[in-house]
């Protein structure tokens, strides 16, 4: 096996060497099967749902809302939120920041370098514990708790401990932006309580204090994106992904045996559905496969931001959702517990969830 330091001989100049590289190191080559579709595959049909309509609480919008939710998510666990209400200026200025971060010179980056066994930091392939199908991507990484007081201060102030001074209006946007993204999803856990017949307080009140966690992804361009991947199949483990990505496009979805590409817009946000929420549905709304492609042409940038639960709060569906027809799917664990899982144990991929389950019970047995 190849130790991924054979490829940052050039340590300040990584990225920006291989972006101009048409010799792309072995490590970054994906196996066949796993290579992008060699045609642009065809778009997932994710329907749009108009949040303040949901919010305003019209019937039309609200059964609209709730009817388009409860398909989606039950067969694939995708859909766009328009007339979210988060203002567009936050949003680009949080886009604009990444550009300005990830355009700093690596040893610039690595003040803020992610930790072995750790999920907050900068991390690209070269900050990676792994040496096999690596991802063609830079990442920034920070901790959201929703819980007084650090809901406050808590991106600010990682962000001025790591970086310095010179960071802090980066620091200020980012902090704004998880408490817009920490409110944003507590709308969407009301239309998803709604739609799955629990009521609209049961999941807002479970992630009230919700400790997540926002990832900035960079994707620089490549020479050749056929051989590679920015992001690899994977399920999110997280409850809910609240994603807002450019107008470039990449992000591909697993549907009917096939990849789908979520097509762009920029006045939506993307939401999926992680593992954790699909073990709090009891398994009715699917967490999905996802990846994403990189191209030749343009950089791509997305901002997600993964909602999880409060660490002590016990990972369960409702009683509702249990019946005789549909007894429980997965036994119950703590959301630190699969994290660490995910950091130490397992990378990401297809099979987290059942993995993560395996593991639990040989632990507890
Ligand atoms: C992720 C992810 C896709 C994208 O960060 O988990 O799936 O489009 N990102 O950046
Ligand atoms: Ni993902």
């Amino acid at each position: 096996m190849h130790d991924e330091r054979q490829v940052d001989g050039e340590t300040s100049l990584v990225f920006d060497f291989l972006k101009n590289n048409a010799n792309i190191p072995q490590q970054f080559i994906w196996p066949d099967d796993e290579k992008p579709c060699p045609q642009p595959p065809p778009l997932l049909h994710v329907p749009p749902i108009d949040l303040n309509g949901y919010l305003s609480g019209d019937p039309v919008a609200v059964s609209n809302a709730t009817r388009l939710v409860n398909e989606a998510c039950r067969k694939h666990g995708f859909f766009l939120v328009v007339n979210h209400g988060i203002d567009m200026k936050l949003i680009n200025e949080a886009h604009k920041n990444m550009d300005f971060f990830f355009g700093k010179p690596l040893v610039e980056k690595e003040k803020a370098k992610r930790k072995v066994g750790d999920y907050c930091g900068y991390a690209s392939s070269f900050t990676n514990r792994f040496s096999r199908n690596l991802p063609w991507k830079e990442t920034l990484s920070f901790r959201y708790s929703a819980e007084f007081p650090y809901s406050h201060h808590i991106v600010q102030n990682y962000i001025l401990n790591v970086m310095g001074q010179e960071y802090t209006h980066f620091g200020d946007v980012y902090q704004k932006y998880c408490e817009e993204m920490s409110k944003l999803s507590l709308s969407v856990a009301e239309l998803l309580g709604e739609s799955i017949g629990v009521g609209r307080s049961y999941f807002r009140e479970f992630f009230e204090e919700n400790d997540s966690i926002m990832r900035l992804n960079y994707y620089p361009i490549c020479q050749k994106p056929d051989l590679t991947l920015g992001t690899g199949p994977h399920c999110d483990p997280t409850s809910l992904t609240i994603l807002h990505q450019d107008d470039v496009g990449g992000l591909e979805v697993f549907v009917d045996e096939k990849w789908h590409s979520i097509p762009t817009n920029t006045n939506a946000f993307v939401v999926n559905i992680g593992d954790t929420f699909m073990v709090m549905s009891n398994g009715t709304y699917k967490s999905c496969l996802h990846r994403a492609i990189v191209n030749c042409r343009r950089t791509r940038k997305s901002l997600a931001f993964f909602l999880c639960p409060k660490q002590d709060k016990i990972v369960s569906p409702p009683k509702e959702l249990i019946t005789k027809n549909l007894p429980r799917k997965f036994p119950d664990f703590t959301w630190p517990l699969f994290l660490e899982f995910t950091q130490k144990h397992y990378r990401a991929d297809r099979n987290t969830l059942d993995a993560f389950v395996q593991w639990l019970l040989h632990k507890t047995s």
